[in-house]
């Protein structure tokens, strides 16, 4: 029996709700596909580990990480702490030294959801949004000097490297490549930044050209976001820097219906190091602890995590069962207009397995 060893970090907020979820799904698939076992190790790093500790993870979190085959992720941010330490502390703590450096973000119109576009439904928007993950703006450059002073000055510097840009390309090129309708679109915003951008286009021409059967195109950012809107049938695979993709997939999940859907991939496609996935909602205090988080971000999640794992059959499978759930209304989930509650959502996709 093939056996896949996952890390589960629940971290913060609905985090630990709907990891729970999810771990108890993917369990059950495990078990009826009769094929594969999976073995979860939770880790009970974030917040309340740092209000004990001084540290959102212990400091040898990557070493004890290293050894897995995937990490399955909530979410981290707490309301008495500062946001960057425990997104620092923990998520980017992560991502940044496993060279995570492609972070994949599916979304689409499922049946059974509604989109906040009018005339949008089922396959007028699907689309794959690939994020540089490990550079850019999100590189932690910078610094303050004259702290409180008139005169304090900050700087966040964006960084770009050839490597870096190349094997992001090079990687959206293959996603689009993999994808029936072959087409990928570059965000950048390089009228305005005039170097770092500049080079990003440069680099797409030249990997465009090892994809002849790829056709592709270029947007500015803020243009972006009205042809997402606008034309949503014109897109398919999308190309953007660490905080551009940010934005754009934020805007990509509430298109699609809610926040509480959208899965992500954080991978590190040459598996030098484990793979992270998690869905791409936060940690919503506003909600924690009341049971009605939606668990399907999470469920997508884990069937990005199948498939990076090889087992493509359950993964198809899983797809299936959260189809089927988002298209039964008694399962949505406040987000989504409904009340049923997340353990409700966990139950209906166990029976539609
Ligand atoms: C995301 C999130 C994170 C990010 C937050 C939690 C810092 O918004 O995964 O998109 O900006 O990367
Ligand atoms: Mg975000």
């Amino acid at each position: 029996m093939r056996k896949h060893r996952i890390a589960a970090i629940p971290g913060d907020g609905i985090g630990k709700e709907v990891v729970a979820a999810g771990v108890e799904a993917l369990t059950a698939l495990a078990a009826l596909d009769g094929g594969f076992e999976l073995e979860f190790e939770h880790f009970d790093w974030g917040s309340d580990y740092y209000k004990g500790t001084g540290l959102m993870m212990p400091a040898d979190g990557l070493e004890k990480l290293k050894p897995f085959d995937a990490i399955y992720f909530g979410s981290v941010g707490a309301p008495d702490l500062p946001d960057h330490i425990t997104l620092w502390g923990l998520r980017l703590a992560i991502c940044q030294p496993f060279d995570q450096y492609a972070n994949v973000r599916p979304t689409r119109i499922l049946a059974g959801i509604e989109s906040p576009l009018r005339n949008a439904g089922v396959g007028d928007l699907d689309w794959v949004i690939v994020r540089e993950n490990t550079e850019g703006e999100y590189a932690g450059q910078g610094g303050r000097s004259h702290r409180g002073h008139p005169e304090e000055v900050a700087t966040e510097v964006a960084i770009f490297t050839r490597a870096g840009v190349r094997r992001i390309m090079r990687f959206a090129f293959q996603t689009a490549q993999a994808r029936p309708r072959k087409f990928l679109t570059v965000v950048t915003k390089s009228n305005a930044q005039r170097n770092g951008l500049v080079m990003w286009d440069e680099i797409a021409a030249e990997v465009a050209k090892e994809f002849p059967d790829v056709t592709w195109d270029k947007m500015l950012v803020d243009a972006m976001t009205v042809r997402m809107t606008m034309k949503p049938r014109s897109l398919d695979t999308i190309v953007a820097t660490n905080l551009h993709a940010d934005i754009l997939s934020d805007l990509a999940a509430a298109l699609a219906g809610s926040m509480g859907i959208a899965p992500t991939a954080n991978l590190n496609p040459e598996r030098q190091f484990p793979s992270m996935f998690e869905p791409i909602h936060g940690s919503a205090f506003d909600i924690t602890g009341m049971g009605i988080a939606n668990p399907i971000g999470t469920f997508w999640s884990g069937q990005m995590m199948l498939e990076h794992l090889g087992e493509q059959a359950a993964a198809d499978r899983l797809m299936r069962a959260i189809e089927t759930v988002a298209a039964n209304k008694a399962l949505h989930t406040p987000d989504l207009g409904g009340n049923a509650r997340t353990a409700d959502v966990t139950a209906g996709l166990i029976a539609a397995l």
